[in-house]
């Protein structure tokens, strides 16, 4: 199915080490298996370039290219990564995967805010969920601001232990905030090791984490890529001006 614009999705969170650029490689990676879209490319906006390796490595032919946002003289890939940003927005079929750096500045951060959705890695563990908390309430502030349904939030769990209950967890942490809290994707050997060895479709399809990351990745393409998530909060929208209150808090 194509879509109907391009779609640009930002993997961020400020914490290091959540797992963004692992799976920003492997969501890209995998929407380009399905055949659905015209395009499918990533940017790596991380001066580490970690996720341009990663991806080069477990598919050949996936356009990437490296935008590093995070110094002062980096200024000029901000705008050029705008620039690129809004090419993919104006032509159907697009999708642009970004993966940020940890510890964005104000203009990345408002840099991000210009994507369909912002994905949002994150464990249930206290060392990532009251920053990651932070990022979500700065984030819904701005949409606020601007008065925009977009970007939308979603939130991954990851690093998910197999037999833990995790819902309560984000329910709990994210409950006032406009987030929408996708499939978890569970503590798995196989992506501590896809930066060491060499993988390709048919070895990542047989692993066992590969059905997490096919949940995920259907979950974007319906809820994100084909919209299903706008009509939701247009809908949301109508009933809210219908019924006076605002439920935001
Ligand atoms: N679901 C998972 N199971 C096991 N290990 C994981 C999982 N997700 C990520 N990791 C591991 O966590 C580490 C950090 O992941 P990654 O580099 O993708 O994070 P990051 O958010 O991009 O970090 P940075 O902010 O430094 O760029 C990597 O070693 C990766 O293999
Ligand atoms: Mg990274």
């Amino acid at each position: 199915m194509t879509v109907k614009r391009g779609k640009i999705l930002s993997f961020a969170n400020p914490k290091g080490g959540v797992g963004k650029s692992t799976l920003s490689c492997l969501v890209t990676a995998m929407l380009k298996w399905t055949n659905s879209y015209n395009s499918v490319q990533l940017i790596d906006a991380d001066k580490q370039g970690s996720s341009i390796s990663l991806l080069q490595r477990i598919s050949d032919n996936i356009p990437c290219s490296h935008y590093p946002i995070s110094y002062e003289y980096d200024k000029l890939n901000v705008i050029l990564l705008e620039q690129l940003m809004n090419n993919c927005r104006m032509q159907t079929g697009n999708v642009l995967v970004i993966d940020t750096p940890a510890r964005p500045d104000q203009e990345g951060i408002e840099l991000l805010t210009k994507s369909h959705a912002i994905i949002i890695p994150c464990s249930n563990t206290l060392a990532e969920l009251p920053i990651t908390l932070d990022f979500v309430k700065k984030i819904d502030d701005l949409k606020a601001r601007i008065k925009k349904i977009h970007p939308h939030i979603v939130v991954i769990p990851n690093k998910i232990h197999l037999n833990r209950k995790h819902i309560d967890d984000f329910i709990k942490y994210f409950d006032n905030h406009d987030v929408v809290i996708g499939p978890p994707i569970h503590d798995s050997a196989f992506i501590r090791k896809v930066y060491t060895k060499q993988y390709d479709y048919k070895k990542i399809a047989q692993e066992t984490i590969f059905s997490d990351l096919t949940n995920v990745v259907n979950f974007l393409k319906k809820y994100v890529i084909d919209e299903e998530l706008d009509e939701i909060y247009r809908v949301d929208k109508a009933y809210k001006d219908e019924n006076i209150t605002n439920l935001r808090t």
